[in-house]
């Protein structure tokens, strides 16, 4: 079975088989080694100086990572604008709220672009935003949102960035050099190809000092601290940090990023085609949409549920639309150990799949 939803992702044998290593007491020093190299290695993705950066583990989905972020990063008195162009820039609206952070959301529809005028004059209208959280892979459509610009807007007005980059952490480009950004939240199952249970926080070490402790288990600050003490708070999930090492010393091994973005893109884009030919077309154009997932319109005559289970039985997982989208998009990820063959044994089960009226050869 192939999973072509957005994580967790198709894993290779060989990050499979490192889940097979002794058994490990996160007290001991081959797990602080272990961690080490994961925290090292998450680094040297985006090629950042670990004395600017910290690397902070976490033992929680993906959205572990970004409820610490949030948390810590917004100090009291601050005050947060939350991007919202989808399902995970809400959520960020939920946490912010949950934890009585002041906080505004700038909601767009979920097919639309982020409008950054908008974002502008929002910020000029009131100047006691602090920070602004932004979702980098809308994963609910598949858009790519405009880092830089944003940034752009942010630096100029002294305003701090937070990132969510849990589905594009490994393949899409990301302004770390941009000073105004303060962190990014990431997770193992995605593009980095680990299993779940395991994500991230890479955050700027000069945003620690002024972080606010809000949560317990999720205390950025505590878990930055401890583990440049080689150290952790509570245990943590051994057997998958083993299988996150395996992965990132794969991903080094494979070319880094720009080797996974390019492998990415060939996928999607073959897909793309192969499904344009089939009459099945995008919902963004490609040039809006990231390498590593892309919504598609549901063809007239052809249920959901009817090409998933059509698609299942022929050994692929796609993914449905989220919300309101459900019933008019389907989403496809090409985010694994997945090749062309593959992509090309998909597409012949869509052909057998569509309704012969709405097959355009
Ligand atoms: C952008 C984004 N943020 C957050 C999440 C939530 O991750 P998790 O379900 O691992 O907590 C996802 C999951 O797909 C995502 O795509």
């Amino acid at each position: 079975m192939l999973l072509l939803n957005p994580g967790p992702v198709t894993l290779t044998e060989r990050v499979r088989h490192s889940l097979l290593q002794p058994d490990l007491c996160d007290c001991e020093s081959e797990f602080y080694d272990l961690q080490d190299e994961a925290r090292e290695r998450l680094l040297e993705v985006y090629a950042l100086d670990p004395t600017q950066w910290s690397a902070v583990l976490i033992t929680g989905s993906g959205t572990a990572a970004v409820e610490s972020m949030i948390a810590a990063l917004v100090p009291d008195g601050g005050k947060l604008l939350i991007v919202e162009n989808g399902m995970y820039g809400e959520r960020i609206a939920q946490i912010a709220g949950q934890y009585r952070i002041a906080h505004e959301g700038a909601r767009h529809d979920w097919m639309d672009a982020v409008d950054l005028q908008r974002i502008a004059a929002l910020l000029d209208a009131d100047g006691t935003f602090t920070h602004v959280a932004v979702i980098h892979h809308e994963t609910t459509t598949g858009r790519l949102n405009d880092l830089e610009g944003l940034a752009a807007i942010c630096r100029e007005r002294g305003v701090r960035l937070l990132i969510n980059s849990v589905s594009s952490f490994g393949a899409e480009a990301i302004a770390f050099d941009d000073d105004c950004v303060d962190a990014v939240a990431g997770a193992a199952n995605k593009c980095l190809h680990g299993v779940p249970g395991a994500s991230f926080v890479i955050v700027r070490r000069s945003a620690l000092p002024q972080a606010t402790s809000r949560t317990y288990y999720l205390d950025l600050v505590r878990l930055a601290r401890l583990q440049d003490q080689r150290n952790t708070p509570f245990t943590a999930a051994v057997h998958v940090y083993y299988a996150m090492v395996e992965a990132l010393r794969e991903f080094e091994e494979e070319g880094g990023r720009e080797a996974r973005h390019a492998r990415y893109a060939a996928l999607a884009e073959q897909a793309r085609a192969g499904l344009a030919e089939r009459g099945i077309h995008g919902v963004l154009p490609a040039g809006q949409s990231s390498v590593v997932l892309r919504a598609y319109s549901l063809p007239p005559g052809l249920a959901y549920l009817r090409l998933h289970d059509g698609l299942k039985s022929r050994g692929f997982v796609i993914y449905a639309g989220q919300g309101g989208l459900s019933a008019t998009l389907f989403r496809i990820s090409t985010m694994d150990a997945v090749t062309g063959a593959d992509v090309e044994r998909l597409l012949q089960g869509f052909t057998e799949l569509l309704p012969a009226e709405s097959a355009h050869p």
